[in-house]
């Protein structure tokens, strides 16, 4: 039976990439609203008319800019002032700065990924708890990445190379693909990443029981994130799809399944506090849900989520913040 026939859901990052692939499959379930967190009012209106054409009965925008904590509380007073119930929270909007300018602070004069992709997913999934609880059973989806771990795509093994003293990186030099001592985004992208599967890791055991809370992981997915559009500005469109293709890289509409199944499957309601991924290159290949921090596609737990004590203190200092 679909979950998701009925329901209202609020998603992030919709107006592109695997957001938008995902919202377009999740319409064509029927459900009876869609949210749409957008930073921009016009993709924000293109997108709710895509998802009412492919089959939501109705889709509003709730506009705010995740990258500040008043865009996030705007999203936030949207839904609710709506007075709708709230079924399904799908956190998935992330961003990857790979523009060689250093160190970007936000409005907030937060690192840039550590609140964008951090910070403000847990201040959005706090922000709303209650509603989502009021309406139980319900799902918050969070859009989680293999990036933590893979030592190709951020290239220091562990992450958390920074210490818990400069989770936003103020004082640390650390390097690694960008060249000597300049500020690495890659690791913030991966640490940002990270820091949210630990947060939640110790959420889960405290969160409200009529509330699943999956993380889930799209794969390697054409999309514009990271260094894909200036890959196609530099190689042109006909060669970087050549290198996806060789890459195993997914199309957003494929890997977007793995988040149609976390949001409207039975088994998935069952699958609290889990890391759902199908592989993480070429075809899907479904896996069974896993414990937080672990990552079926190298075998090996990310070793911060596995540390108690800094899964506790990451979950202390982001409440802090809030
Ligand atoms: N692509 C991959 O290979 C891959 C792999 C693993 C995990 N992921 C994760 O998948 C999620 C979606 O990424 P994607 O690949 O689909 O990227 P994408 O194509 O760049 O789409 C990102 C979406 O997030 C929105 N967004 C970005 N910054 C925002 C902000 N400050 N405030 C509000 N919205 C913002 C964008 O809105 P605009 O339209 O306004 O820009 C867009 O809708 C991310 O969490 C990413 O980390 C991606």
């Amino acid at each position: 039976m679909s979950f998701v026939a009925g329901k209202n859901i609020l998603i992030t990052g919709a107006t592109g990439g695997i957001g938008e692939a995902l919202a377009l499959q999740l319409s064509a379930l029927k459900p009876a609203t869609i949210f749409v967190a957008a930073r921009s009012a016009d993709k924000g209106k293109a997108a709710v008319e895509a998802f009412k054409a492919a089959g939501a009965a109705d889709a509003v925008v709730v506009m705010g800019d995740l990258s500040s904590k008043a865009g996030v509380n705007s999203i936030i007073s949207g839904v609710r002032e709506s007075g709708k119930p709230l079924h399904i929270l799908i956190a998935n909007a992330g961003a990857w700065n790979t523009r060689d300018e250093g160190r970007v602070t936000t409005k907030d004069g937060l690192e840039f990924h550590f609140q964008t992709n951090f910070l403000s997913c847990v201040q959005l999934m706090k922000g709303l708890m209650n509603l989502l609880e009021k309406s139980g059973p319900s799902r918050v989806i969070v859009t989680g990445g293999y990036g933590v771990i893979d030592p190709k795509l951020i290239p220091v093994e562990g992450l958390m190379q920074t210490g818990m003293d400069d989770l936003q990186f103020e004082k640390s030099k650390v390097t690694s693909g960008l060249g000597p001592n300049k500020f690495n985004n890659d690791l913030s992208y991966g640490q940002s990443k990270l820091l949210e599967l630990m947060y939640l890791k110790k959420y889960i055991t405290e969160s409200p029981k009529k509330v699943t809370i999956i993380v889930w992981d799209p794969g390697a997915t054409a999309s514009n994130i990271g260094a894909w559009p200036m890959l196609k500005e530099k190689m042109g469109t006909v060669a970087v799809s050549m290198l996806q293709f060789v890459l195993g890289v997914r199309a957003a509409t494929t890997s977007c399944k793995v988040g149609v199944w976390c949001c409207d499957s039975p088994e998935a309601a069952n699958a609290h506090g889990t890391y759902v991924e199908w592989g993480v290159s070429g075809a899907l290949k479904k896996n069974v849900p896993v414990p937080l921090g672990w990552f079926p596609s190298y075998f090996k737990y990310a070793p911060a989520a596995m540390d108690d004590d800094k899964v506790n203190e990451v979950y202390k200092k982001a409440n802090a913040m809030l």
